[in-house]
């Protein structure tokens, strides 16, 4: 099965979107750099972007069955979205979180985030490079829950 990774909202504007903060690497970008990561270790990626917060959901309901493991940058909806996390409360695989930035190092609203409840793990703070971690932790989390 491959491991999923679902971008949230305003994650398309990746490269031109607050540069200073996010890097210039685009979205384009990251999916090469994931589905490289993945060959690694034997995956297959199915790398998806939403500004819609339902359909996000779908995609988590979706990756109950059609994946191995859950990468997801949630980014805005990470810290107001308790749908999105109750969806990802239904998953059994495992999920890692994802940041470009560090959250945690931010304003003040950005240190809580609902997504994290859910996720076995946490990624943030190396830019595009947040996402190669998080490739490599699903894929040995999937591995070592299989
Ligand atoms: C983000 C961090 C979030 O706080 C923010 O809302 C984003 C991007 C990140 O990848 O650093 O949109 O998830």
């Amino acid at each position: 099965k491959p491991i999923y990774v679902l971008n949230g909202p305003n994650l398309n504007l990746l490269g031109v979107r607050e540069p200073h903060i996010y890097g210039t690497t685009t979205l384009e970008d990251v999916r090469g750099l994931c589905e490289a990561r993945a060959a690694v270790f034997g995956r297959q990626v199915v790398f998806r972007q939403s500004n819609h917060e339902g359909q996000l959901i779908d995609w988590v309901q979706e990756a109950r069955e059609g994946a191995c493991a859950l990468v997801i940058n949630p980014a805005g909806y990470g810290h107001t979205s308790i749908a999105l996390l109750d969806a990802l409360k239904a998953l059994s695989i495992p999920i890692v979180e994802c940041h470009l930035s560090n959250p945690a190092a931010r304003e003040e609203f950005r240190r809580h985030t609902f997504v994290s409840l859910a996720a076995t793990g946490l990624v943030s703070g190396f830019g595009a490079r947040s996402y190669e971690l998080a490739i490599e932790a699903a894929a040995q989390a999937a591995k070592a829950s299989a």
